[in-house]
């Protein structure tokens, strides 16, 4: 684990972990804009790095979104979960979307998409609780899904969407009515 600086240089001159992850997922979209290997460079850099810290910031009664990186090709955020909040149930608008677990346990639960003019209770697919270190991948063509910290607790969460992501759509979980959504971010 490395002391928690953001945004710098380690005292041997070495670019800060999350600059170097930054400049790891540049190169590895500029390569390729599907990003092969995305999924391990995030995993190595969750397992080893604490400075993600810096960009932390929790607020009472949602999560927030932390903006730690943004370029044409990728869009790099701190999600910061309270105990018992949850996203809605989202699409991804076309990209790619990875998410390393920071701290604590984060819990996905895949929907499907509804049929046309369908209302009714979105039902869902299937869940799975991340680790610490492990990654989850999700574009549109598997599925929607929601996010949520599991056992209670609070959680961290690294998203990494290639490329940015401005505008989803949510959908009510009761209804199936869908509630198109301009993202923001709590902090940047
Ligand atoms: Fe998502």
């Amino acid at each position: 684990m490395s002391a928690v600086r953001v945004g710098g240089t380690e005292p041997g001159g070495e670019p800060a972990p999350i600059v170097a992850l930054q400049r790891a997922l540049a190169g590895e979209f500029e390569r390729d804009p599907r990003g092969p290997r995305a999924a391990a460079i995030l995993g190595a850099y969750a397992r080893q790095h604490v400075d993600w810290r810096g960009f932390a910031h929790f607020a009472p009664g949602c999560y927030t979104r932390n903006l730690v990186a943004r370029t044409e090709h990728y869009e790099l955020l701190v999600l910061c979960w309270q105990p018992g909040v949850e996203s809605p149930i989202h699409d991804h608008a076309g990209q790619h979307c990875w998410m390393a677990v920071l701290e604590g346990r984060i819990e996905e639960v895949h929907y499907a998409w509804p049929e046309p003019d369908a209302r009714g209770a979105m039902r869902a697919r299937g869940s799975r609780v991340f680790e610490a270190g492990q990654v989850a991948y999700i574009d549109d063509g598997i599925a929607l899904h929601l996010v949520r910290p599991a056992d209670g607790r609070l959680g961290v969460s690294l998203h990494l969407y290639a490329r940015p992501i401005e505008r989803c759509l949510a959908y009510d979980a009761a209804t199936g009515a869908v509630l198109p959504r301009q993202l923001t971010y709590h902090s940047a």
